[in-house]
């Protein structure tokens, strides 16, 4: 068998071209614009790009886009006057702090300051508790769009046997709780997991979150599973460049798989995405215009 390679690039500009209809309709019928704003602490490079990215696609929804880029000296104070300006700007639906953090910031309390209702990265402990209880909450971005990717090739998961290998609170534990409410069986693995290879070769659906380069294994992967890679790891090449791979062995992956989520191009462009159509439901979530 050969996998069919699950397109992240074409799946996430069709979730933005939803985004922007929304966008068009909510500013005709309620007369307002939603606005994202994004905070940037220090230099650090991977984190400008993805600031300039989400900065560019909110703008090109119809979005409002704020960025405020901060020295990497801002105290924690400073910063926790910012987010608390920002939960208090009407115009203003959703707030992301990009992470890291310089080190002397507290990022669990500036993250915990974003008021839940803005709280677009859905990291807040009350979106936390919500999405565990099954009620209406704000879910973190990435295992939003690892579970459209994997619906995107078989609409209904109800009853399949899912395995997640990585147990970090910003996706597998997550991606465990949107796959339970698909009604799969969950399996969520990490690194003290008796036979891992036994675990995962069960698994109809395997999503792959650990960081570390191509370690789950063709061999590990019964055939017809879907496979969805949230791995994004940087591998050094002989000729001194570098190159992207998963946390899959995709080669061997691809044989053995009926899906396959490829790196880059699959989980990796769906994050801005769903952040995008976080701030949408967070904007009609303040105004009252959903339940
Ligand atoms: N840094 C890398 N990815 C993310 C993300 O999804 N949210 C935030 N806030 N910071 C990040």
């Amino acid at each position: 068998m050969t996998a069919k390679i699950i397109d992240g690039k074409a799946v996430a500009a069709q979730v933005r071209a939803d985004i922007a209809v929304r966008v068009a309709e909510i500013k005709s019928k309620y007369g307002f614009q939603p606005g994202l704003a994004v905070v940037l602490v220090g230099e650090d490079p991977a984190s400008q790009v993805y600031v300039r990215n989400k900065g560019k696609q909110t703008a090109e929804v119809g979005m409002k886009s704020i960025e405020h880029k901060l020295p990497v000296e801002t105290s924690e104070a400073d910063l926790l006057a910012l987010v608390d300006k920002l939960n208090n700007d009407d115009t203003i639906n959703g707030i992301l702090v990009q992470l890291p953090l310089p080190d002397h910031v507290n990022a669990e309390k500036v993250l915990n300051t974003i008021d839940p209702m803005k709280d677009v990265d859905g990291f807040h402990p009350m979106n936390v508790g919500r999405l565990w209880i099954g009620e209406r909450a704000l879910v973190p971005c990435t295992p939003t769009g690892s579970i459209i990717l994997a619906k995107s090739v078989q609409e209904n998961l109800s009853g399949m046997e899912a395995v997640i290998i990585g147990r970090s609170n910003i996706v597998g534990k997550p991606v465990a709780q949107l796959l339970l409410r698909e009604n799969c069986t969950v399996t969520l693995a990490h690194s003290r997991t008796k036979d891992l290879p036994g675990v995962v070769r069960r698994a109809d659906i395997v999503v792959a979150a650990v960081g570390i380069p191509e370690f789950v294994k063709g061999d590990w992967i019964k055939p017809g599973a879907i496979v969805i890679d949230v791995g994004i790891n940087r591998i050094p090449k002989d000729d001194g460049k570098s190159r992207l791979v998963g946390d899959v062995a995709y080669e061997e992956a691809a044989k053995v798989a009926s899906a396959i989520t490829p790196v880059p191009g699959g989980v990796g462009p769906m994050t801005i995405a769903c952040l995008l159509r976080n701030t949408v439901e967070a904007a009609l979530m303040q105004k009252g215009l959903v339940a």
